[in-house]
């Protein structure tokens, strides 16, 4: 599904813009926090957004505002056809052909509640018991599949992480051809939003797909880092959230594969959903538009239209170049700050931009501290409470990168770092 090109073999290289007008893309770069210019080292929590994405949504607003499905006006037709086209253009960018429908939610939080619903509590198949997912997962690819498995006495069995921040292929691999008739699910990230680490997604979605498993993939730390490929990987659902990827907060989205689509239930039932009602009873459509309820987020949708063509323009493939470039550099760095303990193989060669670490001082204390020299960074569990016991941490310190994070931003870190451990007689 990802590929990262090798470290040494590519330069940092924007190939349509220099790095300087990408962040200037940016306004909110500008910004001072604290006397010091901002360095935003919190985009796996959210990403900020560029000028295109800002100005998108304030044209819709000031140009061509209405519901969308719903009306024979101009400006209807004009906003179900931004719609519409957000899909076409969001389906090509994950590479997904024609065999995905895409379903915009909130955020992939409600993407995995969906599926949790809407296809595992109504599945006609009561020998399969299992939901197969691992303990490095985010909260929104865990507590959906641990309610069902208290509604409805699944079994959530967990794939084992090796010391290095890896999930245990082998495991996997052995665990599936001998329950595979008994698991109804399968659900995976595609890297964790603690470790950082790309997971080989490819390689456990074609065990799946050779036992007739679905397989759902949370891509929510991936879709705006690393290029996408649904068409290689074949899973069931793939999720993930704008917001992540340099377009508004509120619009999440969910693949489904079309042959599952019409044996899951509708999700939130209302006015959108149905092609019929009558006083006793109604037909869901039979299109993906049979799980948006009530008005979408319309500006928002507008705003990844905008988003999508701007990392296009900019190439994912420059994207991992710049990223991968901030992390050598990041690994470099750290080697100096022995009493900084990683989460996960700080040296794995296949790290994303995301990075978190715990030392003898608290997290919330390394953050504040951080703040006030304008660096913004996240503290706390990152809503992974068991990686958290499986690191044996109970928080850490967390890095990540965007397209705009630049090397010196890096380095204006980890000497705040190395200034407030040595207050506290650290070295
Ligand atoms: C790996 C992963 N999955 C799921 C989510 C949930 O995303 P959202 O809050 O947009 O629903 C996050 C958010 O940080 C995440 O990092």
């Amino acid at each position: 599904m990802v590929v990262l090109y090798q470290k040494q073999a590519r330069m940092s290289s924007i190939i349509n813009k220099t790095h300087e007008q990408i962040r200037s893309d940016f306004p909110i770069l500008r910004r001072q926090i604290n006397g010091f210019p901002l360095a935003y080292l919190d985009n796996a929590a959210t990403t900020q957004k560029p000028h295109a994405v800002i100005d998108a949504v304030s044209h819709i607003y000031a140009h061509s505002y209405a519901n969308i499905h719903r009306g024979m006006h101009t400006m209807a037709h004009e906003a179900s056809e931004l719609y519409e086209s957000t899909k076409k253009r969001l389906l090509s960018f994950v590479n997904a052909k024609d065999n995905y429908s895409v379903v915009f939610t909130k955020n992939m939080t409600e993407s995995s509640n969906l599926v949790a619903f809407s296809y595992l509590s109504t599945q006609k198949q009561p020998q399969r018991t299992i939901i197969l997912t691992s303990g490095q997962e985010h909260h929104s690819n865990f507590l959906p599949w641990l309610r069902q498995s208290k509604a409805k006495g699944f079994a959530v069995e967990l794939i084992p992480t090796l010391p290095n921040g890896d999930l245990d292929i082998n495991f996997y691999r052995q665990f599936v051809s001998f329950n595979s008739d008994k698991i109804a699910l399968i659900a995976l990230s595609t890297a964790s939003n603690v470790f950082g680490i790309l997971q080989p997604i490819e390689d456990f979605a074609s065990i799946a797909t050779e036992h007739n498993i679905p397989l759902f993939v949370d891509g929510a730390q991936t879709i705006g880092h690393v290029p996408t490929n649904l068409e290689q990987v074949n899973p069931a659902f793939f999720a993930a959230s704008a917001h992540k990827m340099y377009a508004p907060a509120g619009v999440g989205m969910l693949f489904i594969r079309k042959d599952l689509l019409q044996t899951m239930e509708p999700y939130i039932l209302g006015g959108g959903t149905v092609s019929s009602v009558t006083e006793t009873d109604y037909v869901p459509k039979d299109s993906e538009e049979r799980f948006v309820g009530g008005t979408p987020n319309i500006e928002g949708i507008a705003g990844l239209n905008a988003a999508i063509a701007y990392l296009e323009d900019i190439g994912m493939e420059a994207v991992v170049d710049h990223e991968q470039m901030l992390v050598t550099h990041f690994q470099e760095r750290a080697r100096e700050f022995s009493y900084l303990r990683f989460l996960g193989d700080i040296f794995h060669k296949n790290h994303l931009g995301l990075f978190s670490f715990a030392s003898k001082l608290h997290p919330h204390d390394i953050a504040d501290f951080l703040d006030q020299k304008g660096i913004a960074v996240r503290a706390g569990a990152h809503c992974a409470h068991p990686l958290h016991n499986l690191a044996g941490e109970t928080s850490s310190v967390r890095a990540s990168f965007g397209i705009y994070t630049t090397r010196e931003e890096i380095d204006r870190l980890f000497e705040s770092i190395r200034d407030i451990h040595k207050q506290f007689g650290i070295t």
